[in-house]
């Protein structure tokens, strides 16, 4: 196996300055850190990617001393500086791409210095990169912060090979071409050997917008771009699957989950955990329960939702006046539904730590997932996988790439808020037998396609990728 050089917006070690002045070095605990773990470990690779610091945030011997420490871990930080983190991480990324590729085309912001400073911001990974880069190496490069730099690394090594993943969903021809840099973007895309997304749907999407925008035919999932062969294809992203399908025997999760049972006592428990977006639907999802509860006022006190929200992005102003109104929708439900021995919503703004969520998950009796719009969802699997032989309802939105491998859960329209109000009552009816066949089909399938399995996958497709080309290339 060839040295992996993985590239990503985020390193999977950032860094926090304490107000004392300290520097605090964090491990993220996420899908694509554990996925890419066990290759990280075994063969020679490096990771390349923001540390989550303004540049400006960090005296120049400090600079140096968070350089030398992450080299130990086999990373490589790249540092921006305010007002280029703030065009292109706040503005071109999160303004203009984010919106867009989740399908909602009034929140973007097109702007032509965002785009100049993404521009730049890719050429300052460009160069961390080609300072370390060697020919022979397999390049991996995720998600939207980056879609130019497949190409700016083509031009400089022709023959190296490169592949790219896409995170979030990849929207139809028509939404794209609203983009007036589509075509630059494309082509950044299109420096790559090989193109994965999560679903069919969005690599069906990419192909539709290669051939309306560039011209360029595909074949069976090849596109030949002037003599090079770029394959795309769909690799659904899988999660940890022995983590948490062993959660039910987790001596910790279970002391926890004890814990967590005893102050809900019989109430049934619902729960919700997202990142804070708009795109996860959270706000319908309270409508939601304020209608189940109008129409069915004898589940009063019967059960608790669970609302986690993961701080995130809050620079960003949709996401500081969705912070707003979440609060605020609580704090209605709660004092229009609440009794002084039942409170309908617990909300919590924070990150938990990974052994409380997946208590949380251990215990929950029902799962809401209903994004408006959703690359994958990865809680949706999680929470699945705590329910091997058990049971659990999972209620899913069709809008989540997710919905595609989980037929067998509660699929609603997530903007039909009596929908979503049907599918908890049927939840709540369903009975034991009906849940554990259901979530045995699903858990079968998340025990095949794991984290692991999804990686490997898609390093064994990039090594096809390349072998195609060499057999093209000498024709
Ligand atoms: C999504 C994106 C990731 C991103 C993550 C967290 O999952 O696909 O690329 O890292 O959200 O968002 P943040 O803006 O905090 O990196």
């Amino acid at each position: 196996m060839p040295r992996l050089v993985i590239i990503s917006n985020r390193l999977p070690i950032s860094i926090q300055k304490k107000p004392g002045g300290s520097i605090e070095y964090q491990r993220s605990a996420g899908g694509l850190a554990t996925g890419l773990g066990s290759f990280y470990k075994n063969y020679e690779s490096l990771w390349i990617g923001w540390p989550g610091i303004v540049r400006e945030g960090l005296k120049l011997e400090e600079t140096k001393l968070v350089k030398d420490s992450l080299k130990e871990e086999k990373c490589y930080p790249v540092f921006m500086g305010r007002r280029d983190i703030d065009w292109y991480y706040n503005g071109f990324c999160n303004r203009t791409i984010w919106p867009l590729f989740h399908y909602f085309p009034t929140y973007v912001k097109y702007d032509n210095e965002y785009w100049e400073t993404y521009k730049k911001v890719n050429k300052i990974f460009f160069d961390t990169v080609a300072d370390i880069l060697q020919p022979d190496d397999l390049v991996w490069i995720h998600d939207y912060q980056l879609m130019l730099l497949p190409n700016l690394i083509r031009e400089m090594y022709p023959e190296i090979v490169i592949g790219f993943f896409l995170h979030i969903p990849f929207p139809s021809y028509e939404l794209f071409r609203l983009l007036p840099w589509r075509n630059e973007i494309l082509m950044g895309f299109l420096g790559s050997n090989l193109i994965g997304f999560h679903t069919y749907d969005y690599a069906r999407h990419f192909q539709s917008s290669v051939r309306q925008l560039l011209g360029l035919d595909s074949l069976l999932g090849q596109i030949n771009v002037n003599g090079r062969i770029v394959k795309v294809d769909a690799f659904p992203m899988g999660i940890d699957y022995h983590f948490y399908s062993q959660a039910s025997k987790n001596k910790e999760i279970i002391n926890e989950s004890d814990k967590l049972k005893e102050k809900f006592g019989n109430r049934k428990i619902v729960i919700s955990v997202d990142r804070l977006d708009y795109t996860k639907g959270i706000i319908k999802r309270l409508k939601a329960i304020d209608l189940f509860l109008e129409k069915n006022p004898e589940y009063e006190k019967k059960f608790t939702l669970v609302l986690v929200v993961v701080p995130s992005r809050i620079g960003t102003k949709n996401y500081f006046l969705l912070k707003k109104q979440i609060d605020e929708m609580v704090g209605y439900i709660n004092g229009k539904y609440g009794s002084i021995d039942w409170i309908p919503i617990w909300y919590l703004y924070r990150q938990l730590p990974l052994m409380n969520l997946t208590a949380l998950y251990n215990i929950a009796d029902v799962a809401l997932v209903t994004p408006l719009r959703d690359g994958m969802n990865l809680v949706a699997k999680e929470y699945l996988a705590t329910k091997a032989e058990r049971k659990g309802v999972l209620i899913l939105s069709e809008m989540a790439g997710a919905a595609r491998e989980l037929g067998e859960a509660i699929i609603v329209n997530p903007n039909d808020v009596e929908a979503i109000v049907e599918a908890i009552k049927k939840a709540f009816l369903l009975s034991a037998e009906e849940q554990v066949e259901m979530n045995r089909t699903m858990n079968h399938r998340l025990s095949r396609y794991t984290i692991e399995k999804w990686a490997k996958e898609f390093l064994d497709n990039l090594i096809k990728a390349r072998d195609t080309q060499l057999e093209y290339s000498t024709k």
